[in-house]
């Protein structure tokens, strides 16, 4: 069969489905451009020099590896001038960084989590790069406000895992597909169509050290599935934790399973853990556009209208019968 490319696929989207403009599409290719070349800086590891702390830290409290602000770098150079954007904003960065007066303004944002894992970078595990796009309000006047919307508006969102093999998993609100990059040829190739996740599973990936913190609902959930084929779930689960959110969720994206961040007493004063706008809500619509849920528990996440850009919420995502059991014990 012929390959489809990246580029193939997002034209005959613009034409069939009408859901992709001409600068969407742009948009699309200068991000997963920027990821190649993240993955060329991720593959070198020790012998490029890209290990270790940056000896920086981000306004999320976290020490800054020399990965996270290199691929922040890589992410902002790529996008800067192309004319499709209005704004950027990252994980990375306090506030979101204004196109340069030089080059035109667009009419999209884009957010990312520029490299997610970063534990795993040093130990050579996978890590990968989210993001999410939206629509710049109409009318308005550049400001920080302006990224302050719900999940449920964003018009396209993605990630790329740097794995075994580079792959990126896409969503334009027409399912969720999956590319894998030829490294020979430097391109991404369609090598699955439409993604479902199983409504049910027998995987569950959370950070099990913090179970002491753990709410009632999640302790229960867990319980039972720990309690295997004799508790009241008739069944033995598995558990994988890989702790770089990108990996996990795409497991279950290609298996199913469910993954929780969910509230504990250590992250309840900051909301949660992870970030809503980079992680939560790209993940989450990726997640829904393959047929899973995505909940904090209480709300569905892509329904949260955002306060703040570094806003942090409890996630809990993956195959839509246990994350429907998961709510209903809270
Ligand atoms: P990031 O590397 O972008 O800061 O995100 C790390 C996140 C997420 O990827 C992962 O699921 C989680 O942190 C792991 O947390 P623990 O170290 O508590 O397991
Ligand atoms: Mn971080
Ligand atoms: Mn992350
Ligand atoms: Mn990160």
């Amino acid at each position: 069969m012929k390959p489809i490319f990246l580029t193939q696929f997002l034209i005959e989207e613009q034409r069939a489905m009408g859901k992709i403009t001409p600068d969407l599409r742009l948009l699309l290719e200068v991000v997963t451009r920027a990821c190649k070349r993240i993955s060329i800086a991720v593959g070198k590891g020790a012998l490029g020099g890209v290990l270790g702390d940056a000896g920086t830290g981000n306004i999320q409290g976290e020490a800054q590896k020399k990965l996270d602000v290199i691929s922040n770098d890589i992410l902002l150079e790529a996008n800067e001038w192309g004319g499709h954007l209005a704004a950027l904003a990252s994980e990375e960065m306090d506030h979101p960084h204004p196109i340069p007066e030089q080059y035109p303004k667009g009419g999209y944002l884009l957010l990312f989590d520029p490299l997610d894992g970063s534990s795993n970078i040093d130990v050579n595990v996978s890590v990968g790069t989210i993001f999410s796009v939206l629509r710049k309000p109409e009318g308005s006047a550049s400001s920080e406000d302006d990224f302050l919307q719900p999940g449920t508006q964003q018009v396209a969102a993605g990630y790329c895992v740097y794995g075994p093999s580079t792959t990126l998993v896409l969503t334009i609100g027409n399912g969720v597909h999956q590319f894998t990059l030829d490294r020979e040829l430097g391109s991404f190739v369609l090598t699955q169509r439409d993604m479902k996740i199983p409504p049910d599973t027998k995987e569950f990936s959370i950070n099990m050290s913090n179970e002491r913190f753990w709410e009632a609902p999640v302790k229960r959930y867990i319980d039972e599935c720990v309690a295997g084929k004799d508790g009241p779930r008739g069944k033995d689960f598995n558990m994988r934790w890989v702790a770089s959110m990108v990996a996990d969720v795409h497991r279950i994206i290609t298996r199913g399973g469910v993954f929780m961040y969910p509230l504990d007493s250590k992250t309840k004063s900051q909301g949660g853990k992870l970030r809503l706008m980079y992680e939560a809500n790209p993940m989450s619509f990726i997640i829904e556009q393959a047929g899973g849920a995505a909940t904090t528990g209480r709300e569905r996440i892509l329904d949260i209208k955002p306060n703040k850009l570094h806003q942090r919420v409890p996630v809990i995502m993956g195959s839509k019968n246990e994350v429907d059991l998961v709510s209903s014990y809270h």
